[in-house]
């Protein structure tokens, strides 16, 4: 063999072993922290008012998020009906609908709590074309046996406090680096006038360009608990 490919070879086994111990690392903490945070999360009544979701006593879905869920949808699927889509978190399932209503090739929710599951299913089968919709019941970090290659993905799940970064790191360097296909486009939930700089760093070292579209939240819902009605939509392609 030349002296290339060797080199070759044990930068490819350098990078694998780098992958699987941050696989590792991230599944030992999941196993941990995500462990009971899930177990809350499903074992919590979720209540739909005149405002929004509520898993247990926290609101983390509102109504008036409609206009960015369609303003997301509609970036992300660059208004055509020819992508395969996965979307994580269903929540109220309005970025559902809005997806469905642009038109998809396919479209894979990944949701956790059992109730949020069969409103979901219930929707699904409401469609013209229910077969286009997949729907699975596990937490996304472990779904990724479960899923194909994505042309789109939108992220909207909840983290346990101070392991969103976390999440996002697995997200993109493990969900999105085996799901995505090249070219393909991520979206997620931003809150603020800017993407915060770790997500931003993780970002550009897995993302070709990152489009940054501003939006602004004009009604704010009373229980808003976020500082800013101030959004970034970001497009990272693959
Ligand atoms: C903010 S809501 C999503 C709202 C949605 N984009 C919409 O348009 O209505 C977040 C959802 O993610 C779900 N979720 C939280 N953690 C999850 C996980 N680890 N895996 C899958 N779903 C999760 C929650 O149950 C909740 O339904």
């Amino acid at each position: 063999m030349h002296n290339t490919d060797y080199k070759k070879l044990s930068s490819e086994n350098s990078e694998l072993i780098k992958k699987d111990k941050f696989i590792h690392s991230y599944m030992t903490m999941f196993q941990t922290v995500h462990f009971q945070y899930i177990n809350d999360l499903c074992n919590s009544t979720c209540i739909i008012d005149k405002e929004g979701l509520k898993i247990g006593r926290q609101y983390v879905m509102f109504f008036n998020e409609k206009e960015l869920m369609y303003k997301h949808a509609s970036l992300l699927l660059q208004d055509n009906d020819s992508k395969d889509l996965l979307e994580i978190g269903y929540g109220l399932g309005i970025f559902s609908q809005a997806a469905c209503s642009i038109g998809v090739k396919s479209q894979t929710i990944i949701e956790i709590h059992p109730w949020l599951v069969e409103r979901a299913k219930i929707w699904r089968d409401s469609l013209k074309e229910p077969n286009k919709v997949f729907i699975i019941n596990n937490a996304w970090q472990k779904s990724l046996e479960s899923l194909g290659k994505y042309d789109a993905i939108m992220y909207d799940a909840c983290s346990p406090s101070g392991y969103s970064h976390y999440d996002f790191e697995y997200l993109i360097e493990i969900l999105c680096s085996e799901k995505l296909k090249a070219g393909g486009l991520l979206s997620f939930w931003n809150s603020g006038v800017r993407i915060p700089p770790i997500k931003e760093h993780i970002l550009k070292n897995n993302f070709k360009t990152i489009h940054k579209y501003k939006y602004k939240m004009i009604s704010i819902p009373k229980h808003w608990v976020q500082k800013t009605n101030c959004f970034i939509i970001p497009i990272a392609v693959k």
